[in-house]
């Protein structure tokens, strides 16, 4: 795992974003993995800047969001498709038709699964996959003792996880028990992983997910095994990392081709 250590979120989000950026001009029909949350919200804000001033061009990428709540409107302002409307799709030029967001809407539930795993593969994978941590070390919605091989699936959020999304519902007892997530084996199936993680009330489950076992416990540790993960930290957040100086030390000494 590559841990880069920035300043504050707003710079951590603008790196995130020139990362995503190299690849979609690598590769303009790139497949790109987005989270929702309040971690990735500068990192849109600069993807959407980076459209509208350097002409970013989204118009041949196929994107897969991670996860969705179950039996929600799609216009309902807490869903995810809503806020991706809000934070990205709404504002840069990306095809309708090769966005992709599980539908939690879906009768068959375990048969739409089943396909939102074939679109992927049909798209030929996933490109980079963004990701936020839960403060229990979820990624997507797979919460601890998620198997570290599983695939998109209906999964019953936590009491703290639904505590944590009270707000956007007006009332904990309004967020909904389940979810669809793509599965931790199907984050991992991802060509690169990049994960942002800010604040100091990240900082003790971002020194488990990094720097302890791998453990279904955190599912976030499952990361440790892909081979191409970058995370990115504010200082807050990289606080518990007992090797911190060693991780800042790497990113300083990086040889200019590998640079973002
Ligand atoms: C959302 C998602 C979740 C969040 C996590 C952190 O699509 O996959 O894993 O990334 O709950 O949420 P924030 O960023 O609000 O702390």
């Amino acid at each position: 795992m590559e841990v880069i250590i920035q300043p504050d979120a707003a710079a951590a989000g603008l790196l995130a974003a020139r990362m995503v950026a190299a690849v979609i001009k690598d590769k303009p029909h790139a497949v790109i993995g987005f989270p929702t949350g309040s971690t990735p919200i500068p990192f849109y804000a600069r993807l959407v800047r980076m459209h509208r001033e350097d002409g970013l061009d989204f118009s041949r990428i196929t994107t897969f969001n991670l996860d969705e709540f179950v039996a929600l409107a799609h216009d309902h302002p807490a869903s995810y498709h809503a806020y991706m409307e809000k934070h990205l799709f709404g504002h840069v030029n990306v095809a309708r038709d090769r966005i992709h967001i599980p539908d939690g809407t879906a009768a068959d539930i375990p048969s739409y699964c089943r396909q939102y795993e074939d679109d992927i593969r049909t798209a030929g994978g996933i490109d980079i996959q963004i990701l936020g941590i839960g403060p229990d070390g979820h990624i997507g919605f797979n919460e601890p003792t998620s198997s570290l091989g599983s695939r998109t699936r209906i999964k019953t959020l936590t009491l703290q996880t639904r505590r944590d999304n009270a707000a956007e519902f007006g009332g904990e007892d309004k967020v909904p028990f389940h979810v669809l997530t793509m599965g931790i084996g199907t984050i991992l199936d991802s060509r690169m992983i990049l994960l942002l993680a800010f604040g100091a009330k990240k900082a003790e489950i971002v020194a488990r997910a990094v720097e302890g076992p791998i453990t279904a416990l955190v599912p976030a540790s499952a990361l440790q095994l892909h081979p191409r993960t970058v995370l990115l930290l504010d200082e807050p957040a990289a606080a518990r990392l007992t090797k911190a100086d060693y991780y800042r030390y790497v990113y300083e000494h990086k040889p200019d081709w590998q640079n973002y």
